[in-house]
């Protein structure tokens, strides 16, 4: 019987400094810590915090031993992510399935327990040092994984700013790679395509890129999967893999039912957008037809807008999390649009030109 993802369970990611991380997603994004392991709880190895919002966890990692795995992928990406985790009905039927199918092993299912119950984690490599992590969790009831204890109440308690679910979690593939990594998740998790960008729907006058959007049956797990394409200048896609020395996770888009509130709160603490020319409004409603929103208001905010034959979105991006041009992020509000902001794309690309030219690497 093919196995069931029910939806993300976890975005893991390795970092330099967990502490500190935890502390940029807390007061900047509103996230809240949820479970800890470390030096308190027996974990000698390295230091874990997870943070919530909504239904997003971010599981944050950093090394503690000079010989620890983790630290080469620490030299060689930066802070990054490193598993998209899912959750699912059946880890060991998830695992057993895709590596029977191809997907290279990393972690045989296990069966963990405390107190609180048990689950089963197994996880499978993906494009890069990016791996799935498989989470089984229906018997169990504790704050994150068992080893995990809750989390001590933080000294400053994040206000959340509305962000409920990940709505895709993009990968950046070098030039060529776009189609084996989608192929490789529709013959490995039986994905299918859901979207397609073509180079000559996005380019600008200088930089380009092809998208493909993969997605489980229930469409809960979205993959958009990039490519460089060749242009007069260097792509943004080409310019992350060159940063991060390989594929990886390009930006992870969060959900909210009101992107004007959550934006407001994310600029007042402190949150750094992609600059959007005020041109853009000027023909705006010329481009996406009647919306419901002031266009006053969404060019004071930067929210952009794009239409699709079953409805519009809102949506923004964020400037890199990191001194590398690597991660970031991108909020949406899906007012029956189902599509992922074409009509953006020169306008943002533009701005991230801009971004590029001022790091030398355009
Ligand atoms: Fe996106």
């Amino acid at each position: 019987m093919p196995f069931e993802i029910l939806g993300v369970d976890h975005v893991g990611y390795v970092v330099g400094n967990a502490k500190q991380a935890a502390i940029y997603y807390q007061e900047r994004f509103g996230f809240n810590p949820c479970a800890y392991r470390g030096l308190e709880t027996g974990c000698t190895d390295r230091a874990s915090h997870v943070l919530a919002q909504g239904k997003i966890r971010l599981l944050l990692e950093t090394p503690m031993q000079a010989d620890h795995p983790l630290n080469a992928l620490l030299a060689r990406h930066g802070d990054a992510v490193r598993s998209l985790a899912f959750r699912v009905t059946d880890a060991d039927a998830a695992w057993r399935q895709t590596t029977e199918r191809g997907a290279v092993s990393v972690q045989a299912p296990e069966r963990l327990e405390d107190e609180h119950g048990f689950v089963v984690v197994a996880s499978v490599k993906t494009y890069g040092d990016t791996l799935h992590t498989f989470v089984q969790r229906d018997g169990y009831s504790g704050p994150f994984l068992p080893g995990f204890a809750a989390a001590a109440p933080s000294v400053r308690k994040a206000t959340p700013v509305g962000l409920r679910y990940i709505d895709h979690m993009v990968g950046n593939q070098g030039e060529g790679e776009m189609e084996p990594v989608v192929s490789w998740y529709e013959r490995i998790f039986g994905f299918h395509r859901i979207w397609t960008v073509d180079d000559k729907d996005v380019s600008t006058e200088f930089t380009s890129l092809r998208s493909v959007v993969v997605a489980n049956p229930n469409e809960r797990i979205k993959m958009p999967i990039n490519e460089p394409a060749p242009g007069l200048k260097k792509s943004q896609i080409q310019e992350y893999v060159e940063f991060n020395h390989g594929p990886g996770v390009q930006h992870l888009a969060f959900y909210t039912d009101d992107i004007v509130t959550t934006v407001a709160q994310l600029r007042a603490n402190g949150v750094e957008f992609l600059d959007i020319p005020d041109s853009y409004y000027d023909t705006l409603l010329d481009r996406v037809g009647p919306i419901d929103e002031e266009v006053e208001q969404l060019r004071s905010s930067g929210i952009l807008v794009d239409r699709d034959d079953q409805g519009y979105l809102l949506q923004l991006f964020t400037k890199p999390v990191q001194d590398r041009p690597t991660l970031f992020y991108e909020f949406i509000q899906r007012k029956g649009a189902r599509s992922f902001g074409k009509g953006n794309f020169k306008a943002l690309f533009e701005s991230i030109e801009r971004e590029q030219a001022r790091r030398g690497t355009l």
